[in-house]
Protein backbone atom coordinates (compact mmCIF):
# COMPACT_ATOMS: atom_id res chain seq x y z
CA UNK A 1 0.00 0.00 0.00
CA UNK A 2 1.78 3.23 -1.02
CA UNK A 3 0.90 6.29 1.36
CA UNK A 4 -1.10 8.05 -0.72
CA UNK A 5 -3.68 5.15 -0.87
CA UNK A 6 -3.10 4.94 2.82
CA UNK A 7 -4.31 8.35 3.93
CA UNK A 8 -6.91 8.40 1.43
CA UNK A 9 -8.36 4.81 1.77
CA UNK A 10 -12.02 5.99 3.28
CA UNK A 11 -13.33 3.40 5.64
CA UNK A 12 -17.03 4.08 6.40
CA UNK A 13 -18.64 2.57 9.48
CA UNK A 14 -21.70 -0.32 9.37
CA UNK A 15 -24.05 2.19 10.74
CA UNK A 16 -22.75 4.69 8.28
CA UNK A 17 -23.35 3.26 5.64
CA UNK A 18 -26.82 1.73 6.50
CA UNK A 19 -27.84 5.29 7.28
CA UNK A 20 -26.28 7.30 4.18
CA UNK A 21 -24.83 9.91 7.34
CA UNK A 22 -21.40 10.73 5.51
CA UNK A 23 -18.94 12.30 8.20
CA UNK A 24 -18.75 15.24 5.70
CA UNK A 25 -22.27 15.85 6.37
CA UNK A 26 -22.84 20.27 6.50
CA UNK A 27 -24.29 19.47 10.00
CA UNK A 28 -21.30 18.58 11.42
CA UNK A 29 -18.82 21.43 11.68
CA UNK A 30 -16.38 21.22 9.54
CA UNK A 31 -13.12 20.88 11.19
CA UNK A 32 -14.78 18.22 12.79
CA UNK A 33 -15.82 16.47 9.86
CA UNK A 34 -12.54 16.38 8.09
CA UNK A 35 -10.96 15.07 11.26
CA UNK A 36 -13.79 12.06 11.60
CA UNK A 37 -12.81 11.50 7.69
CA UNK A 38 -8.72 11.88 8.44
CA UNK A 39 -9.01 9.55 11.42
CA UNK A 40 -11.30 6.86 9.69
CA UNK A 41 -9.35 6.65 6.85
CA UNK A 42 -6.59 5.62 8.61
CA UNK A 43 -8.43 2.10 9.22
CA UNK A 44 -8.70 -0.69 7.27
CA UNK A 45 -11.06 -1.73 4.54
CA UNK A 46 -10.80 -5.32 5.65
CA UNK A 47 -14.21 -5.46 7.68
CA UNK A 48 -14.81 -2.00 9.61
CA UNK A 49 -11.69 -2.67 11.97
CA UNK A 50 -8.19 -1.73 11.72
CA UNK A 51 -5.83 -4.31 11.57
CA UNK A 52 -2.07 -4.72 12.85
CA UNK A 53 -0.34 -4.57 9.13
CA UNK A 54 2.73 -7.55 8.82
CA UNK A 55 6.35 -6.43 9.09
CA UNK A 56 7.77 -6.68 5.39
CA UNK A 57 10.65 -8.48 6.87
CA UNK A 58 11.64 -10.28 9.98
CA UNK A 59 11.94 -8.79 13.23
CA UNK A 60 15.75 -9.13 13.23
CA UNK A 61 16.22 -7.88 9.82
CA UNK A 62 17.32 -4.67 10.68
CA UNK A 63 20.07 -5.38 13.34
CA UNK A 64 22.45 -3.99 14.41
CA UNK A 65 20.92 -0.46 13.75
CA UNK A 66 17.58 -1.42 15.19
CA UNK A 67 17.86 -4.71 17.18
CA UNK A 68 15.19 -7.67 17.17
CA UNK A 69 13.93 -6.82 21.06
CA UNK A 70 13.02 -2.98 19.54
CA UNK A 71 11.39 -4.47 16.46
CA UNK A 72 9.03 -6.78 18.19
CA UNK A 73 8.21 -4.80 21.59
CA UNK A 74 7.57 -1.65 18.92
CA UNK A 75 5.54 -4.12 16.31
CA UNK A 76 3.66 -6.22 18.65
CA UNK A 77 2.92 -3.86 21.87
CA UNK A 78 3.13 -0.44 20.89
CA UNK A 79 1.52 -0.22 17.33
CA UNK A 80 -0.67 -2.82 18.25
CA UNK A 81 -1.63 -1.00 21.00
CA UNK A 82 -2.54 1.86 18.96
CA UNK A 83 -4.81 -0.70 16.79
CA UNK A 84 -6.80 -1.74 19.58
CA UNK A 85 -7.45 1.38 21.01
CA UNK A 86 -8.53 3.22 17.54
CA UNK A 87 -10.69 -0.05 16.52
CA UNK A 88 -12.50 0.93 20.11
CA UNK A 89 -12.87 4.16 19.37
CA UNK A 90 -14.26 3.87 15.68
CA UNK A 91 -16.70 1.78 17.29
CA UNK A 92 -17.83 4.50 20.01
CA UNK A 93 -17.35 6.89 17.08
CA UNK A 94 -19.76 4.65 14.21
CA UNK A 95 -22.64 4.76 16.94
CA UNK A 96 -21.99 8.61 18.02
CA UNK A 97 -22.45 9.19 14.12
CA UNK A 98 -25.02 7.32 13.42
CA UNK A 99 -26.73 8.91 16.45
CA UNK A 100 -26.40 11.81 15.18
CA UNK A 101 -24.87 12.36 18.90
CA UNK A 102 -22.29 15.93 18.25
CA UNK A 103 -21.12 16.20 21.51
CA UNK A 104 -19.62 12.40 21.85
CA UNK A 105 -18.05 12.89 18.78
CA UNK A 106 -16.04 15.54 19.84
CA UNK A 107 -15.19 13.92 23.22
CA UNK A 108 -13.82 10.98 20.54
CA UNK A 109 -11.27 13.41 18.81
CA UNK A 110 -8.59 13.29 21.21
CA UNK A 111 -8.57 9.30 21.05
CA UNK A 112 -8.90 9.11 17.29
CA UNK A 113 -6.22 11.69 16.66
CA UNK A 114 -3.73 9.68 18.97
CA UNK A 115 -4.73 6.04 18.14
CA UNK A 116 -5.44 6.55 14.43
CA UNK A 117 -2.34 8.83 13.78
CA UNK A 118 -0.05 6.37 15.88
CA UNK A 119 -1.59 3.29 13.65
CA UNK A 120 -1.34 5.55 10.43
CA UNK A 121 2.30 6.61 11.81
CA UNK A 122 3.90 3.15 12.71
CA UNK A 123 2.29 1.53 9.13
CA UNK A 124 4.34 4.00 6.84
CA UNK A 125 7.25 3.80 9.18
CA UNK A 126 7.80 0.14 8.80
CA UNK A 127 7.43 0.25 5.43
CA UNK A 128 10.17 2.99 4.70
CA UNK A 129 13.08 0.63 6.33
CA UNK A 130 15.26 -2.03 5.13
CA UNK A 131 18.13 -4.47 6.12
CA UNK A 132 21.30 -2.15 5.99
CA UNK A 133 23.08 -2.20 2.34
CA UNK A 134 20.09 -3.60 0.71
CA UNK A 135 18.41 -0.18 -1.26
CA UNK A 136 21.02 2.38 -1.86
CA UNK A 137 19.87 6.20 -2.42
CA UNK A 138 19.41 6.20 -6.35
CA UNK A 139 21.83 7.71 -8.22
CA UNK A 140 19.62 9.46 -10.45
CA UNK A 141 15.62 9.99 -10.92
CA UNK A 142 12.84 11.64 -9.26
CA UNK A 143 13.84 11.10 -5.62
CA UNK A 144 17.02 12.61 -6.21
CA UNK A 145 16.08 15.48 -8.75
CA UNK A 146 13.00 16.47 -5.75
CA UNK A 147 15.70 16.45 -2.98
CA UNK A 148 18.63 18.03 -4.42
CA UNK A 149 16.16 20.73 -6.00
CA UNK A 150 15.06 21.54 -2.45
CA UNK A 151 17.82 20.63 -0.16
CA UNK A 152 21.24 20.71 -2.67
CA UNK A 153 22.09 17.13 -1.89
CA UNK A 154 21.17 14.30 0.12
CA UNK A 155 23.52 14.62 3.03
CA UNK A 156 22.08 18.35 3.47
CA UNK A 157 18.54 16.42 3.32
CA UNK A 158 19.81 14.14 6.11
CA UNK A 159 21.69 16.58 8.23
CA UNK A 160 18.49 18.76 8.38
CA UNK A 161 16.37 16.38 8.88
CA UNK A 162 17.73 14.77 11.61
CA UNK A 163 18.39 18.04 13.55
CA UNK A 164 15.27 18.77 13.20
CA UNK A 165 14.00 15.27 14.05
CA UNK A 166 15.96 15.14 16.91
CA UNK A 167 14.81 18.67 17.81
CA UNK A 168 11.48 16.97 19.09
CA UNK A 169 10.37 17.95 22.45
CA UNK A 170 8.82 14.89 24.29
CA UNK A 171 7.77 12.26 21.59
CA UNK A 172 6.77 12.53 18.08
CA UNK A 173 8.13 12.22 14.39
CA UNK A 174 10.24 13.63 11.62
CA UNK A 175 9.37 13.61 8.55
CA UNK A 176 10.26 14.19 4.80
CA UNK A 177 6.69 15.20 2.76
CA UNK A 178 5.45 16.01 -0.22
CA UNK A 179 4.03 19.67 -0.82
CA UNK A 180 1.38 19.50 -3.25
CA UNK A 181 1.07 23.04 -3.77
CA UNK A 182 4.35 24.05 -4.12
CA UNK A 183 5.89 20.57 -6.01
CA UNK A 184 8.24 20.50 -3.01
CA UNK A 185 9.82 18.17 -0.69
CA UNK A 186 9.98 19.49 2.44
CA UNK A 187 10.74 18.60 6.04
CA UNK A 188 8.84 18.54 8.64
CA UNK A 189 8.01 17.54 12.59
CA UNK A 190 4.70 16.67 14.87
CA UNK A 191 4.06 16.21 18.56
CA UNK A 192 3.07 12.84 19.46
CA UNK A 193 1.23 11.08 17.55
CA UNK A 194 -0.02 13.74 15.13
CA UNK A 195 -0.54 12.24 11.43
CA UNK A 196 1.93 14.41 8.86
CA UNK A 197 -1.23 14.59 6.14
CA UNK A 198 -4.44 15.36 8.18
CA UNK A 199 -2.35 17.69 10.15
CA UNK A 200 -0.27 19.97 7.81
CA UNK A 201 -1.30 18.40 3.91
CA UNK A 202 1.90 17.14 3.49
CA UNK A 203 1.90 13.86 1.65
CA UNK A 204 4.12 11.70 4.00
CA UNK A 205 7.42 9.99 2.00
CA UNK A 206 9.72 8.90 5.22
CA UNK A 207 8.74 9.07 8.89
CA UNK A 208 11.32 8.95 11.47
CA UNK A 209 9.24 8.01 14.73
CA UNK A 210 11.50 9.39 17.75
CA UNK A 211 9.89 8.28 20.47
CA UNK A 212 12.04 6.56 22.77
CA UNK A 213 9.97 3.12 22.68
CA UNK A 214 11.90 3.31 19.46
CA UNK A 215 15.24 3.40 20.64
CA UNK A 216 15.64 3.42 24.35
CA UNK A 217 16.63 -0.36 24.29
CA UNK A 218 19.11 0.09 21.59
CA UNK A 219 20.48 3.83 21.96
CA UNK A 220 19.25 4.82 25.89
CA UNK A 221 18.35 8.24 25.73
CA UNK A 222 20.80 8.76 23.14
CA UNK A 223 18.57 9.96 20.63
CA UNK A 224 21.25 11.72 18.16
CA UNK A 225 22.80 8.07 17.79
CA UNK A 226 19.56 6.74 16.90
CA UNK A 227 18.32 9.44 13.80
CA UNK A 228 21.78 8.91 12.49
CA UNK A 229 21.70 5.28 12.34
CA UNK A 230 18.37 5.24 10.90
CA UNK A 231 19.43 6.39 7.67
CA UNK A 232 21.30 3.29 7.31
CA UNK A 233 18.00 1.41 7.26
CA UNK A 234 16.13 3.74 4.96
CA UNK A 235 14.32 2.03 1.70
CA UNK A 236 14.87 4.44 -0.71
CA UNK A 237 12.99 2.50 -3.53
CA UNK A 238 9.54 3.17 -0.71
CA UNK A 239 10.64 6.74 -0.46
CA UNK A 240 10.78 7.18 -4.24
CA UNK A 241 7.58 5.64 -5.10
CA UNK A 242 5.86 7.52 -2.65
CA UNK A 243 7.09 10.60 -3.94
CA UNK A 244 6.09 9.46 -7.59
CA UNK A 245 2.48 8.72 -5.97
CA UNK A 246 1.99 11.90 -4.79
CA UNK A 247 3.15 13.81 -7.63
CA UNK A 248 0.42 12.07 -9.48
CA UNK A 249 -2.15 12.84 -7.17
FE1 LIG B 1 6.62 4.09 17.62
Amino acid sequence: MTAATTVTKILRPAALRASGVHVHSSKLPSELAKSASAYLSSASSSGNKAILPDLPYDYNALEPIISTETMTLHHTKHHNAYVTNLNVSLEKLDTAVSTGDVSSIISLQGALKFNGGGHLNHSLFWENLCPKGTIDFPSSGPLKEAIEARFGNVENMKKELSAMSVGVQGSGWGWLGYDVKTGHIEPATCPNQDPLHATTGLIPLLGIDVWEHAYYVDYRNVRPNYVNAIWDVIDWKKVEERLVAAVAK
